[in-house]
C-alpha cells in the first residue's frame, strides 16, 4: 500500500469542504426559514423542486441495521454495541460467523470509541484512495467521528484526550460528514494492508443520534437500510417519541424490525422479583401493538451494564467469562435473542 495519510487530513477536508459549501449558500435563505409571507414580498414561498436523492448501498456492506430512538439517553449505543457482538456470534448454515461492523453516526456525542475500548487509539489511517480504515476491537470493525476529533489537553495535569473536543457544526457540514462516514469508509477485511482485499461486511450496525433530526433523515434518504430497531424506556415521554420516530422512518420507507424496551425492570437480587421502576411495561406493549411494530425484547436495568460499558467491554462479552446472576442472564439471553432475530430476518 502507498503512503498513508493521517485522518487529520480528512478532518481538514471535512471542515474546509463544508465551509466552502456554507460560503456558497446565500445567507439570506436563513432569514425567513418558514417562507412566511411578508408585506411587500411575494406571498408564495420558493419551494425547491428537486426530487429526493436516489438511495444507495454502502460500499462493501451486505446488510445495514440501524439502532435509533426518539429520545436521548435510553441506551441505544449500549444496545448497538451488544447487538454487534451478538450478531458476530451467530452462525450461518456452513458454520461461518458473520463479519460485523459498527458505525457511530452520533457526531455530537459519539460513544462507540469508549464503549468498544477504542477511545485512546490513534486516528484511523486512510487507504490510497482516501477511504477511512476502521479500527477493530472485540472482533468488530468500528468507525466514529470520535476517532477523528483532534485531541485536546484540558489542564496541565491531564493527558491529551478527545473527551473535551466539541463538534460545532450544523446544516451542510453535518450532512457532508455523515455522507463521508456512510460512503468513504473501506469496510473490506484488511483494508489498506494487503494488495488482495478481504471479504466484505455481512452486517453493519449503525448507532444513530437521538431524535428525528438531520442525521436519521439523511440516512433514511441516502442509504438502503434493511431494518431499524427502535429503543425506548418505559416512561410516557419516551413512548411518545417512539411514535414520532416510527412515523419518520415510515416516511423515508425504512423498514422497522421492532422495538426494544430498555431498563424495563430491576430484578432484585435478594427477592428475585421484577420491580418496574419506571412504570409498567404494559403501556409499552399497547403502544407497540397500536403502531403495528413487534417488541423484540425487554432488558433489565443492571448497574454492571453501565460499569462495563465505561471500561470498553460489551456486556454480552464480559459476562460470558464471569459468574452471572439471574438479571445478567436475562440481559444476555434477551440481547442474544434480539441478535438472532435480526440475523434470521436479514438472512431471508
Ligand atoms: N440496561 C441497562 N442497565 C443499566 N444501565 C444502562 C442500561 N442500558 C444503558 N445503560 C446506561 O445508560 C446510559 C445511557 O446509555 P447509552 O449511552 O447507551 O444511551 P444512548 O441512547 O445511546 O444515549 P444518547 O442519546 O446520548 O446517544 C449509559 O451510562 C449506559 O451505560
Ligand atoms: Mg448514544
Amino acid at each position: 500500500m502507498g503512503s498513508l495519510r493521517k485522518s487529520n487530513e480528512l478532518w481538514n477536508i471535512l471542515t474546509k469542504g463544508a465551509s466552502r459549501l456554507l460560503h456558497t449558500s446565500r445567507a439570506t435563505k436563513h432569514e425567513n426559514p418558514l417562507g412566511l409571507p411578508r408585506s411587500g414580498a411575494s406571498a408564495v414561498p420558493n419551494i425547491p423542486r428537486r426530487g429526493l436523492p436516489q438511495k444507495r448501498d454502502i460500499p462493501n456492506v451486505k446488510k445495514v441495521v440501524v439502532v435509533a430512538s426518539g429520545k436521548g439517553g435510553v441506551g441505544k449505543s449500549t444496545i448497538a454495541v451488544n447487538l454487534a457482538v451478538g450478531l458476530a456470534l451467530q452462525e450461518d448454515a456452513s458454520c461461518r460467523r458473520p463479519r460485523v461492523g459498527l458505525l457511530d453516526l452520533d457526531l455530537f456525542g459519539p460513544s462507540i470509541p469508549k464503549l468498544m475500548g477504542l477511545d485512546n487509539c490513534n486516528e484511523p489511517e486512510l487507504t490510497t484512495s482516501s477511504a477511512l480504515i476502521p479500527l477493530k476491537n472485540h472482533g468488530i470493525l468500528c468507525m466514529s467521528m470520535g476517532f477523528l476529533l483532534p485531541q485536546t489537553k484540558a489542564s496541565s495535569t491531564s493527558q491529551p484526550s478527545r473527551d473535551d473536543t466539541a463538534v460545532v457544526w450544523r446544516g451542510l457540514m453535518v450532512q457532508k460528514a455523515i455522507q463521508q462516514l456512510l460512503f468513504d469508509v473501506d469496510w473490506l477485511d484488511n483494508a489498506g494492508r494487503t494488495e488482495i482485499p478481504g471479504p466484505e461486511l455481512d452486517v453493519l450496525v449503525i448507532d444513530m443520534p437521538p431524535g428525528t433530526g438531520d442525521v436519521p433523515l439523511t440516512v433514511g434518504q441516502l442509504v438502503n437500510v434493511d431494518g431499524a430497531i427502535i429503543v425506548s424506556t418505559p416512561q410516557d415521554v419516551s413512548l411518545a417519541d417512539v411514535r414520532k420516530g416510527i412515523a419518520m422512518f415510515r416516511k423515508v420507507s425504512m423498514p422497522i424490525m421492532g422495538l426494544v424496551l430498555n431498563t424495563s425492570y430491576f430484578l432484585c437480587p435478594s427477592c428475585d422479583v421484577r420491580h418496574y421502576l419506571f412504570g409498567s411495561a404494559e403501556s409499552f406493549h399497547r403502544a407497540a401493538s397500536d403502531v403495528g411494530v413487534p417488541v423484540m425484547g425487554e432488558l433489565p436495568l443492571i448497574p454492571e451494564v453501565s460499569k462495563r460499558g465505561d471500561k470498553g467491554v460489551p456486556f454480552v462479552l464480559s459476562s460470558a467469562s464471569t459468574a452471572q446472576g439471574k438479571a445478567e442472564e436475562e440481559y444476555n439471553n434477551t440481547m442474544l435473542n434480539v441478535a438472532s432475530g435480526v440475523w434470521k430476518s436479514l438472512s431471508h
